[in-house]
């Protein structure tokens, strides 16, 4: 099967070519080689690639930025999704859209599922909605996935602004009062595989099981980087690094103190559903629901994440670069690589050397 990724740049692109790639031909479009804004652009790529399947992963996420840029945020996520639909459509490709946890409103008590009525109450929230509309509108063949609370390797994410707040800071405040679900951008990519094998076309929410709050998200972060816990009578948390318990990319973080907050507390230019937690409920009702328990994954994730490694500097054909795992880094001025680690069934863990033009497409095992 070939595969047209759009937004292959992203946190979430990335981890999807990463995925795909194992099986099937993908072929990855940053913003330099189609922005999704541009119909043109993108109808003669889906043309020149003729894929069978296209993955729209490209957004502008800034949910705060999207209330003060209403303008760029329906251009990409509602009219860019327009845009990739009609591609997908005009060569009979299956379409991924990816869409999010704030199309609700959060005042509903229990998980959100697929047939509750959306109420976004934020602009990038608005944004994606009109974006799966016109979804809709313009193609059968489409795979609506509503997800949430995304991490991964590549760009910034709600795990790694933890981590580096760890090193900056002594105390942190973090909300309390906001539900849902952290999701890997890895996981969330296999049920993408998964899907995209069906015709079982419709609107799914795709996260990972259970819930929390952010701050039992950063709990749950320190705990599996390393640290230990004690809960003061206040109900802030002290938490000191376990030198034992470490892992590679947290051997030197520092004791912090994480206190809960609410929203009023922690104000934002765009207002946050209380409760956005999703149902896996159409990929259950099928059988088709592999994801994981969100606090297995973390755990997983924070084992792999920043190991370091070196590979030979082919500049000067002595020395070495250094870089973190999932990191892309140029090695020449057009050649970019990257290592990732990949889980083995019999329990070992493959390394893999992937070089090529930005992003890098060659991969070597190491
Ligand atoms: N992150 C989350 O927590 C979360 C939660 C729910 C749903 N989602 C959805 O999941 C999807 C992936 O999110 P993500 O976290 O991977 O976001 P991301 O890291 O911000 O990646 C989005 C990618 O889209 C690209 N892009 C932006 N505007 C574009 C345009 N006009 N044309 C082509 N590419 C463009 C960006 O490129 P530049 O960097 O050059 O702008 C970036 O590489 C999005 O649809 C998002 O709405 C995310």
């Amino acid at each position: 099967m070939r595969v047209l990724l759009m937004g292959a740049a992203g946190q979430l692109g990335s981890e999807v070519v990463d995925i795909l790639r194992s099986e099937h031909e993908v072929v990855p479009a940053t913003r330099n080689e189609a922005d999704i804004a541009d119909l043109s652009r993108v109808l003669s790529l889906a043309d020149r690639v003729s894929p069978q399947v296209i993955v729209n992963a490209a957004a502008y996420t800034d949910v705060d930025g999207c209330e003060s840029n209403k303008g760029k945020a329906f251009l990409v996520n509602a009219i860019g999704a327009r845009n990739v639909a009609i591609a997908a459509r005009e060569v009979g490709a299956k379409l991924v859209y990816i869409s999010t946890d704030y199309v609700f409103d959060g005042a509903k008590e229990e998980p959100y599922l697929e047939f509750d009525p959306p109420y976004p109450i934020n602009v990038y929230g608005m944004s994606k909605l009109l974006g799966e509309i016109l979804v809709k509108e313009q193609t059968n063949q489409f795979f609506i996935i509503r997800t949430a609370w995304l991490y991964g390797k590549t760009g910034s994410n709600f795990v790694k602004t933890m981590l580096r707040l760890a090193r900056e800071r002594e105390e942190l405040r973090v909300v309390n009062d906001q539900r849902g679900t952290p999701t890997c951008g890895r996981d969330l990519s296999r049920q993408i595989a998964e899907l995209t094998q069906t015709e079982s076309y419709g609107t799914y929410h795709c996260t990972s099981q259970g819930s929390c709050t952010w701050f039992e998200f950063a709990l749950a972060i320190f705990k599996y980087a390393g640290y230990e816990a004690k809960v003061d009578p206040s109900g802030s948390v002290r938490l000191t690094p376990n030198p034992q318990a470490l892992t590679p990319s947290t051997q030197d973080l520092k004791p912090i103190i994480v206190s809960p907050v609410t929203s009023e507390e922690f104000p934002r230019p765009a207002r946050r559903p209380k409760n956005s937690v999703l149902e896996n409920f159409m990929l259950k009702l099928q059988g088709l629901d592999i994801m994981p328990l969100w606090e297995e994954s973390l755990a997983k994730f924070l084992r792999n994440v920043g190991r370091r490694y070196q590979v030979p500097d082919r500049r000067s054909q002595v020395g070495s670069i250094e870089s973190e795992v999932g990191a892309t880094f140029m090695i020449h001025e057009s050649c970019a690589a990257k290592v990732s680690l990949i889980p083995k069934d019999n329990g070992n863990i493959l390394w893999l050397l992937t070089i090529g033009h930005k992003p890098p497409t060659t991969d070597y095992h190491l």
